[in-house]
């Protein structure tokens, strides 16, 4: 991270994250007008190809005026919130690099924190990656075991539902079935799909068998294959 330079020469300064001596990273302004405009170009040299813009706020309960001001400011045709970090101290430090917890104690904090967003009035449709902390689930140690954590997940998805956001069933990692069963059997409304991607060529990973995992647990799809999935 502190020498992404090396790995992408040509990243203009000002997308590098700054990364502090102290370890404090201070990643640059998001550049909205430039992110709209490469959407733009993509939808005209692609027309063929159905292309919405979006954003994902990282703990938007947490910066309430910023997330609120930036959606005032732009039309996004999807917006995710989502946790990747917990609060420490004066900071926060982000999920995937905490090692210092229990795996099982991390998940349920992880859980915490995504029940106070989803609980929040913070303006997002979709939650994004409930499982994100099953991505740094050691591999040696204790297997992970969903049914431990059953009773969290419902307790989160419960609020969903009353929130009326959609589930996200994202294929970075894939999502224990039972989530999305536990989400049906909830009155959980919608299902929308993300790969996560970050590389071109993984756009919409994983997405056959994360359908079929969904259609399986009592959902349809929509009109469209870029509308969102039903009960
Ligand atoms: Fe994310």
């Amino acid at each position: 991270m502190a020498d992404a330079g090396a790995v992408r020469p040509l990243l203009p300064d000002h997308f590098r994250v700054r990364l502090r001596p102290d370890g404090v990273l201070e990643p640059p302004e998001l550049d909205v007008a430039g992110y709209l405009a490469c959407v733009e170009e993509c939808r005209s040299r692609f027309p063929s190809l159905r292309i919405l813009s979006g954003v994902e706020l990282s703990e938007p309960h947490w910066h309430r005026p910023r997330a609120d001001a930036l959606l005032a400011a732009h039309d996004f045709d999807r917006v995710l919130g989502s946790v990747h970090s917990l609060p420490d101290g004066a900071h926060h430090r982000e999920l995937t690099v905490v090692a210092d917890r229990p795996p099982a104690e991390l998940l349920r904090a992880y859980l915490g924190e995504v029940l106070g967003l989803v609980e929040s009035t913070a303006d997002f449709a979709v939650l994004a990656h409930i499982d994100y902390a099953l991505r740094s689930w050691p591999g040696e140690g204790p297997p992970f075991v969903v049914g431990e954590f059953e009773e969290e997940f419902r307790t989160v998805l419960r609020a969903l539902k009353a929130s009326g956001r959609a589930l996200e069933v994202n294929t970075k990692v894939p999502l224990p079935g039972e989530v999305v069963r536990w989400w049906f059997e909830l009155g959980g409304e919608v299902v929308s799909f993300g790969s996560d991607a970050h590389e071109p060529a993984l756009v919409g990973h994983g997405f056959r068998e994360a359908a079929a995992l969904v259609e399986a647990c009592g959902f349809r799809p929509g009109p469209t294959p870029h509308d969102f999935w039903r009960r």
